[in-house]
């Protein structure tokens, strides 16, 4: 145990985590020469393409340092903050935590706020100022800030570049000179933390823990205790760049448990192992079941393909736990599912996935949160609203609850102005404002969540110039004043296009809704009408205009090859079309609202 170094990385996105880690995988040989690729722990193809960590892993490193052996486990964790329980639990299975600083876009809002969370678990922190080779480093600087920010001494700062090996050493030196051994009892029953599940289509869900206490052993009868299901421990290991099975792994170690489990559902993020016959008292601390925030529908454009798009749908949900789904069906689009995701980028990701996986089209509708909705009646009723259609007349309404967020921005301070009036805009409360140093800012807003998932960081990227990041954590449940804003087409109400808007901005809001649609929705035979309303109350209109000529007459005839590809690039654009009455929507027209500025 005292040679055990368990340690994970935290850095803003893009500032070198993935090719830090894979430098020290280099330096302590884990990786042979034939196993060597660029950024070896973004395994999913997608996260290889959007080059982000989505799913976080944990690899184990052997090193020789001043004559004794040590293991050290590197515990990856996702860059994004749809995914920031994860983040947590795999911070809670750390001693020690390098804090990689890009040396020349210095600290980002990601930084701060996995560094809370890294403190708040008591986490000892390596400052590292990575990238140190570029040409616009400003070691000096950033040095400062980093000093400012931990409280550290400079001399505690370790300069690295990813890129060209610089200071990787020096590195690993200190995650063994300065994070501390895990300190469990391997006396105690077993108490072994899940801070990760990978799905394996051949062996089931691999569950990825860390050994609090006592040992767990192979063959032993196991017990989750959230989900008080038991299992035979068929195959534990350790996590190399493949797995390698072993009989025990001891207090303070982290490894990997097999048991045939299928669905990923029963394995649960922050859950506790022990052992059946000889359990312990006490979960592990921190456990949470984990919300989806965001809400969409998910209908197929063909709905013959309805049958399918679950089958898909109860596949994927095989392999992750965070997707929820339930039918519901749409006066608008027929039979489809409400969906549950952690956030903007997990719905981008499941779409994606449907799509290149299992070959469906499909249209989404408008994302939005799930709402607390108060009916009047005594006694007072709540219930949850995840589609906006579904919330009660407003005679029969109370009032309604939002998430709200607590969000973290940073940025220079020429444009604290813009940020300030476009987080105000956006409903938000300014809470705290603190200058990092002369020159950035840190911004600290609470908000309602339904306004990040509407178009806010193209807006904060447009006002910054790009020198804003951003981050934000939950922090519960609001009364707002809230209302149904629906749009008609041709005088029918298109219930995939209502969405739950503050009062103050509906007018606004519904105004733009009718401009956007006008420009999306194609011309056809007749008039069509698009109106939008609050209750029966009409708030703005506009009129798509008929069509007088075939598209066709513009090309005048001669060209027939210009013809067909026009008729080539409308059959295209038919695909993600929806025939709601008579008239025909694009996918992009469900999207609008997302889409006003
Ligand atoms: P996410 O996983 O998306 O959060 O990114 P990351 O923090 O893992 O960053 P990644 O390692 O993917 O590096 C981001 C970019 O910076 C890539 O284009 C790298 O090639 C480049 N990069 C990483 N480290 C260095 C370095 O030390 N010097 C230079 N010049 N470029 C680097």
């Amino acid at each position: 145990m005292k040679n055990i170094r368990n340690f994970c990385i935290i850095a803003h996105i893009d500032h070198g985590k993935s090719t830090l880690a894979d430098r020290l995988l280099d330096a302590t040989q884990t990786v042979t020469a034939r196993e060597q690729q660029n950024q070896l722990l973004d395994s999913m193809d997608l996260e290889r393409e959007r080059g982000i960590t989505i799913k976080s892993h944990a690899i184990q490193m052997e090193y020789e340092y001043k004559g004794e052996k040590y293991i050290l486990n590197l515990i990856d964790t996702p860059g994004h903050v749809d995914f920031s329980y994860e983040v947590s639990r795999s911070i809670a299975a750390c001693e020690g935590a390098l804090l990689i600083v890009d040396a020349a876009q210095s600290i980002q809002a990601q930084t701060i706020s996995n560094l809370y969370l890294a403190l708040e678990n008591d986490l000892t922190i390596i400052p590292v100022l990575n990238k140190i080779d570029l040409p616009s480093a400003n070691p000096e600087e950033v040095s400062d800030d980093i000093v400012n920010l931990l409280g550290c001494d400079y001399e505690e700062i370790i300069p690295a570049s990813g890129k060209t090996g610089l200071g990787v050493e020096d590195i690993l030196a200190a995650i063994i000179e300065r994070v501390p051994a895990p300190k469990g009892n391997p006396d105690e029953p077993l108490q072994a933390l899940i801070f990760d599940s990978v799905y394996n289509p051949f062996r089931g869900i691999e569950v990825i823990f860390r050994v609090i206490n006592g040992k767990i052993t192979k063959g032993q009868k196991v017990k989750f205790m959230a989900t008080g299901k038991e299992y035979f421990a068929d195959e534990i290991g350790t996590l190399k760049l493949t797995q390698a099975p072993k009989k025990e792994i001891l207090t303070g170690d982290v490894g990997y448990l097999i048991s045939g489990i299928k669905e990923a559902r029963e394995v649960k993020v922050g859950d506790t192992i022990t052992d059946s016959k000889n359990p312990t008292q006490n979960m592990i601390e921190g456990f949470e079941n984990v919300k989806p925030m965001v809400f969409a529908g998910i209908y197929p454009v063909d709905t013959e393909d309805y049958e399918e798009l679950r089958a898909s749908m109860e596949k994927l949900q095989l392999n992750d736990a965070s997707l929820v789904f339930a039918a519901e069906s749409s006066a608008a689009l027929g039979f489809g599912f409400r969906c549950g995701f952690l956030g903007m980028l997990h719905m981008e990701i499941i779409q994606e996935r449907l799509e290149r996986e299992f070959n469906m089209t499909v249209i989404t509708t408008v994302p939005n949160v799930s709402y607390l909705a108060y009916t009047k009646k005594e006694p007072e009723k709540s219930f949850v609203v995840n589609n906006p259609s579904d919330l009660p007349e407003p005679s029969r309404l109370d009032r309604v609850e939002e998430p709200f967020i607590k969000a973290t921005i940073i940025t220079k301070a020429d444009f604290v102005g813009q940020v300030m009036s476009l987080c105000i805009e956006k409903r938000g409360l300014i809470t705290n404002q603190t200058y990092l140093t002369e020159d950035r800012v840190e911004l600290m807003f609470d908000m309602p969540l339904a306004e990040i998932v509407f178009d806010f960081y193209d807006r904060l990227k447009t006002v910054s110039k790009g020198y804003a990041s951003f981050d934000y954590h939950p922090i519960g449940m609001r009364t707002s004043n809230l209302v149904k804003v629906d749009v008609m087409l041709n005088g029918n109400v298109v219930d995939a296009l209502s969405a739950l808007i503050h009062a103050d901005n509906a007018y606004n809001i519904g105004k733009k809704m009718c401009e956007k649609l006008k420009e999306l929705i194609p011309r056809q035979q007749f008039d069509i009408p698009i109106q939008a309303a609050i209750g029966a109350k009409i708030i703005s209109r506009e009129t798509v205009k008929a069509l007088r000529k075939d598209v066709t007459a513009k090309c005048y005839g001669g060209d027939i090859s210009r013809k067909r590809k026009l008729l080539e690039k409308q059959k295209a654009g038919k695909k993600r079309m929806r025939q709601v009455g008579n008239v025909e929507i694009p996918q992009e027209a469900f999207m609008a609202v997302l889409k006003l500025n």
